[in-house]
C-alpha cells in the first residue's frame, strides 16, 4: 500500500487483498460461463486498464483483448454526451463480447459502447463491471458480472480516477474533500 502525502486525505474502502480474491472469484464464474464460446474482453479506457489486467489472469480459456477509449464524465459531475477518444482494433463480428468497465454509475457508456457493439455485428455482449453504483442509474442497465456494489460514493485507486489523480492506488478509497 503506498503511504506518502499523495493519499493522505483518501479512506481505504477495499483492501488490496479484497480485491484479489473478488477479481479471482470472478475470472472463474466467467471461465465457467464462457467455456464454449469465442470470448474477446473490451477494456473501456482508462479506469478498466488496472483490472483488466488482474482479470485476464484469472480467466481460465484462451482469449482475445482490445480496448476503446470512452468517457461521459469530467471531474465528479456527470456531463450528457458519450465521448469515444480511440476506438479498438480488431473486429468484433460473431464474437461474444464482454465490455470490462471500472465502475457502472449512471450506465450511459456501457449502454453506448453495448449497442455500439451489437451494432457491428458482435454475437453478444455482455457487461464486467469492477465496481457498479446502481443507486445513480439513469438508463436501465445491469453488469452482468460485478466485483463490488457500492453506495453513491465517489471512489479512487486500482484504475479510478479524480481528475486523473490516484489511478495507482493499489485499493479502493474515498475522497475526503
Ligand atoms: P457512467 O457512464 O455514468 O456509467 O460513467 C461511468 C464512468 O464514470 C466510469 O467509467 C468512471 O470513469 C466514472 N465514474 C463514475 N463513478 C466514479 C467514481 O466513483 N470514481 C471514479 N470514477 C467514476
Ligand atoms: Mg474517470
Amino acid at each position: 500500500m503506498i503511504d506518502t502525502e499523495y493519499s493522505d486525505n483518501i479512506e481505504v474502502m477495499i483492501t488490496k487483498e479484497e480485491i484479489a480474491e473478488a477479481v479471482k472469484k470472478l475470472g472463474a464464474k466467467i471461465s465457467e460461463d464462457y467455456k464454449d464460446k469465442e470470448i474477446e474482453l473490451v477494456g473501456v479506457l482508462k479506469g478498466s486498464f488496472v483490472f483488466m489486467a488482474d482479470l485476464i489472469r484469472a480467466i481460465d480459456l484462451p482469449i482475445t483483448l482490445d480496448f476503446i477509449s470512452a468517457k461521459s464524465y469530467v471531474g465528479t459531475q456527470s456531463v450528457g454526451a458519450v465521448k469515444v477518444y480511440m476506438d479498438t482494433e480488431l473486429d468484433v463480428a460473431g464474437k461474444s463480447i464482454l465490455l470490462v468497465e471500472d465502475i457502472l454509475d449512471t450506465g450511459r457508456t456501457l449502454s453506448v459502447l453495448k449497442e455500439t457493439m451489437l451494432a457491428r455485428g458482435a454475437k453478444d455482449v455482455k457487461i464486467a463491471a469492477f465496481m457498479d453504483k446502481p443507486s445513480r442509474r439513469t438508463i436501465e442497465i445491469t453488469a452482468d458480472y460485478c466485483c463490488f456494489t457500492i453506495e453513491d460514493r465517489f471512489v479512487v485507486g486500482y484504475g479510478l480516477d479524480y481528475d486523473e489523480q490516484y489511478r495507482n492506488l493499489d485499493y479502493i478509497g474515498e475522497v475526503i474533500l
